[in-house]
């Protein structure tokens, strides 16, 4: 009976990917770490082929078998992506990360963690506490998300506007490339210019360049203590202007400025029964603040004054100064747990963007007419990181949108918007369901220089393919030679005409 079991597993494993690959990989990584998951018939779990390397070692070996055979690699962290960049195919493998999962040295003089891809943010944050130290970047999915899966798509969260983004954050990383070769730079020092700093080819390449296995996280002292406060505010201008008093803290350190504007708040709150009687529920928009500092009693006196010179400013704000952790707590998941979006409009259209902080008034304006001119009920839920001008626009529709109506609203959202100072994608990345809207919306050169450096590193598209650049095909789309070139003989032309 057993061998009868085993048989058709490997029949139907062998459909997938050619039998000796598979015998490889179970030399490689244990034969319990080579497995098949059901095809589900969603195109996410398509590759059914799943491996879960423990080390860089085993994931080079891996690399290079699946090299040999020319099967691509998918690479897979925590899974919590929002641009189908872990997405897989029938005929690839998919590259768990979950096994990798040791914190192998946190320093605390130094202020640095050297870590494997496939540990949680929560992970890295709860073992950094004990020394009163914090990664100095936050987000909603700290659970399940892998410092792996961050690093690929260069994740921002809450902390951004202070601390950077995860580019900002890796002093060091170690990531085996298309022919399995182990690039290693594990520096644990913030100054090194030692030559070309090619850590950032990896950080937000999701994937597509080779895979992250270990990096040098830098830490920073956590405060002593925090407050949080709610504040109702009658425009976006309002909610900068206080950001920008909020900064003044005399006794501490703004650590978020999360916006959640009237439709996404509203939402939020009936769907967690949530009312303050210090806040108006009807409000435009609503600040979520964060300050950190050494007393708590100093920080509520803080946010008290803020509220003071915020209401001179804009008489109708409203707001509340969280009293108990209880309070805190509740707050934050109104903020944080936007599933309470997806439960009334599943799979809704949503958009990350970032908009320069003096552009978001017009911006928002901008976009809410061009929504309402597609349909006239066509509303977004915007919640977001106000401080950095990254908005999250999620739409009032069950996805995905018809494509006449889908070509709109990305017109209405992105044109125009790198030529501001923004960007069509701030933190979630590219990804397979973002490519698209690279192409239409990068500067050709840039683009072109991604092309040349991804063929120069994976050039049999071998790494996480489809992902971030289209797989094949690109010259087609983008016919007519380099933008660098049209750019010189303009400059010449001009020259000439001078
Ligand atoms: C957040 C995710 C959507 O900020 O980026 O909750
Ligand atoms: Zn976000």
């Amino acid at each position: 009976m057993k061998a009868a079991a085993v048989a058709s597993h490997d029949e139907r494993i062998g459909n997938l990917v050619p039998l000796p690959l598979i015998e490889s990989l179970r030399t490689i990584v244990g034969t319990s770490n080579v497995r098949i998951a059901e095809v589900s018939g969603t195109i996410e779990q398509d590759a059914a082929i799943i491996v879960l390397p423990a080390s860089t070692d085993e994931v080079a070996a891996v690399v290079r078998v699946c090299c040999q055979y020319e099967i691509p690699v998918v690479p897979l962290g925590g899974g919590t992506g929002l641009v189908g960049g872990s997405i897989s195919h029938i005929g690839e493998i998919v590259l768990s990360t979950a096994r990798m999962n040791r914190i192998e040295r946190l320093d605390p003089v130094e202020r640095t963690a050297v870590v494997d891809a496939g540990v949680t943010l929560e992970e890295l944050q709860t073992a950094a506490r004990v020394h009163g130290l914090e990664p100095g970047i936050d987000l909603a999915a700290r659970g399940s998300a892998t410092i792996g899966g961050m690093v690929s798509t260069n994740a921002g969260g809450m902390m951004a506007f202070r601390n950077g983004v995860m580019r900002h954050r890796i002093l060091g990383l170690e990531a085996v490339m298309a022919d399995g070769s182990v690039y290693c730079d594990l520096t644990r020092v913030v100054k090194n210019s030692a030559g070309y700093d090619l850590k950032h080819l990896f950080i937000g390449a999701e994937g597509t360049l080779g895979i992250v296995t270990r990096v040098v996280v830098k830490l920073d002292p956590s405060p002593k203590a925090t407050a949080t406060a709610l504040f109702g505010l009658p425009s976006v201008e309002a909610a900068l202007e206080t950001i920008r008093m909020a900064f003044q803290s005399s006794v501490g350190h703004l650590r978020a400025a999360e916006a959640m504007w009237n439709t996404y708040f509203r939402l939020a709150t009936s769907a967690y029964g949530w009312s303050e009687p210090g806040v108006a529920l009807d409000q435009p928009i609503f600040l979520l603040l964060s300050l950190g500092g050494a007393r708590q009693d100093a920080l509520h006196e803080d946010f008290e004054r803020l509220f003071c010179e915020t209401v001179e400013r804009f008489p109708e704000a409203t707001g509340i100064i969280a009293s108990s952790r209880r309070q805190e707590n509740d707050l934050w998941r109104l903020r944080e747990d936007s599933s309470v979006l997806y439960r009334v409009h599943p799979s809704a259209p949503s958009f990350d963007v970032s908009v320069p902080l003096s552009e978001i008034p017009d911006y928002l304006e901008r976009a809410l007419a061009g929504l309402v001119a597609i349909e006239p009920d066509l509303v977004p839920y915007v919640f977001g990181h106000l401080a950095d001008g990254n908005l999250h626009i999620i739409l009032n529709r069950q996805g995905p949108l018809p494509e006449r109506m889908a070509e709109a609203v990305e017109r209405v959202l992105y044109d125009g918007l790198r030529e501001l100072g923004g960007s069509f994608s701030a933190e979630h990345g590219i990804g397979s369901k973002r490519i698209h809207s690279l192409l239409a919306t990068a500067d050709q050169t840039k683009l072109a220089t991604m092309e040349r450096i991804k063929k120069a590193l994976d050039g049999r598209s071998l790494m996480n393919p489809d992902k971030v650049l289209p797989g094949h095909g690109w010259f087609v789309r983008c016919p007519g030679p380099p933008a660098s070139e049209v750019r010189r003989s303009q400059r010449q032309n001009e020259t000439a005409n001078d």
